[in-house]
């Protein structure tokens, strides 16, 4: 177990850049696997989920040359799988499994999909519910629709489908199944989610129409292969632009991050909080793209909910660390979502909150955060959490003494070399070699 140690760091000025964005790296692979020919993919992010997904794909029969760290290509099967010798493993990423469901329900075979401990207590209904009125026959083996998943491939049909949900892992499985279904295939979701399937569907020259909160899709149609570029991760950034948002005197330039706007809404809530945001869009080839530069600032209070939550629901962690260093009470509602995520994201902010100081109350949809107090560094756990171990190392460079993150090897699963990036900002101590 791999714990981290933590001082209270100085005013950041630097420029920096962050690895791959994750979710569309998962999605780069899936959809050059289902393409007609080669495609190379270039700022892939190698993280534990992303590797679950291209080793999924291995065993699915598709090659994959790794030319370095970040960089692949991907021999295209047109839609033709083959049948993985054994269970497909999809360690802790909720996406690789749930996307994967959407995918394999088409495929002429049997396929069994497992997780990790986390991964075995998510909630799967979700996705086998529309897929199976799709004609998709998917077993749950765990309680109550949980993992494993064996799925007994054949021909699906088209349906028109409500999501109770703002998921795009949800809607993401649906559009990849209804991809191959007859007729056509729409979901409407009742907020915006992130919409990376919609886009990267449209690069690959698959159209996608979309009106309102509803995206349909025709069945039948090909996947052409190109190449595509995966560009910085925003739910990456977020530490570091917090980090920077609440240092008065901090100046931080983030070069080549994703700047979808169904992601970029930790950018708007933290103007709300008073810091100043320039975001500056420098391409919009496949998935927007440019740099955020922000300016550290006193943080105020702010409320965070409704149609909002889909578009910062993994930056919830860091925006309660953001809260309990801004001036005045933060409410947090609307997210019983985070409920459900790699570990009850509500229960583990919490607590770990708590420990340093903060006067947090927790609500059954989310919290409210007495933010502006001075607080202690605390020894907190990571729950097998990577955005909640994250978001802990960052309070710690705001507290006294030190901070002790505790198993940290989670991490992994999104942001390789975060732990570095932190001590670049901190600076070494001899309690850090
Ligand atoms: C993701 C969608 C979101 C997000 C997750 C990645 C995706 O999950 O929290 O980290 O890549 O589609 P939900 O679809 O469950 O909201």
């Amino acid at each position: 177990m791999t714990d981290w140690k933590i001082r209270r760091a100085p005013a950041i000025h630097a420029e920096i850049t962050v690895p791959g964005d994750k979710s569309i790296s998962h999605r780069s692979i899936m959809l050059a696997a289902l393409a007609n020919g080669s495609a190379q993919i270039t700022g892939f992010l190698p993280s534990e989920d992303c590797l679950s997904t291209m080793k999924a794909f291995q065993q699915l029969g598709v090659e994959i040359e790794r030319l370095d760290d970040t960089t692949l290509i991907v021999h295209g099967k047109r839609g033709n799988l083959t049948p993985p010798a054994e269970a497909i493993d999809c360690g802790n990423s909720g996406t690789t499994m749930r996307l994967m469901c959407g995918i394999l329900a088409s495929q002429p075979f049997r396929s069994r999909l497992i997780g990790d401990a986390s991964l075995s207590k998510r909630p799967m209904k979700r996705v086998i519910d529309p897929l199976t009125q799709m004609g998709a026959r998917i077993t749950a083996e765990g309680e109550n629709g949980r993992p494993p998943l064996v799925i007994e491939g054949g021909s699906l049909q088209g349906i028109a489908y409500t999501s109770p949900v703002a998921s795009a892992q949800v809607k993401s499985a649906i559009l990849l199944a209804g991809l191959f279904g007859k007729g056509s295939t729409s979901v409407t979701e009742p907020e915006q989610s992130r919409d990376h399937t919609e886009r990267m569907l449209a690069w690959h020259v698959v159209r996608p129409r979309k009106i309102g909160l509803t995206v349909t899709l025709l069945g039948g149609q090909h996947l052409e292969s190109r190449d595509f570029e995966v560009p910085g991760d925003i739910s990456s950034a977020a530490f570091w632009l917090v980090a920077a948002a609440a240092m008065p005197g901090s100046h931080l330039l983030i070069k080549n991050v994703g700047l979808n706007p169904t992601r970029t809404g930790i950018l708007a809530v933290l103007i709300r909080m008073g810091a100043q945001v320039n975001e500056i869009i420098e391409s919009t080839d496949g998935e927007p793209r440019g740099s955020v530069e922000i300016y550290g600032v006193e943080l105020k209070a702010t409320t965070i909910g409704g149609k909002e939550i889909p578009n910062v629901i993994d930056e919830l962690p860091i925006l309660a660390v953001a809260a309990a260093l801004a001036k005045g009470r933060t409410i947090i509602k609307d997210a019983k979502e985070l409920r459900v995520k790699e570990t009850d994201r509500i229960a583990a902010i919490a607590k770990n909150l708590r420990a340093f100081g903060v006067d947090v109350l927790e609500t059954e949809d989310g919290m409210e955060i007495e933010g502006g107090g001075k607080y202690h560094g605390a020894e907190v756990e990571s729950f097998g959490d990577h955005r909640i171990a994250m978001s802990c190392a960052v309070l710690g460079m705001f507290s006294d003494g030190h901070t002790v993150v505790r198993d940290t090897e989670c991490v992994n699963t999104s942001y390789p070399g975060f732990y570095e990036q932190l001590l670049r900002f901190v600076k070494p101590s001899k309690s850090n070699d």
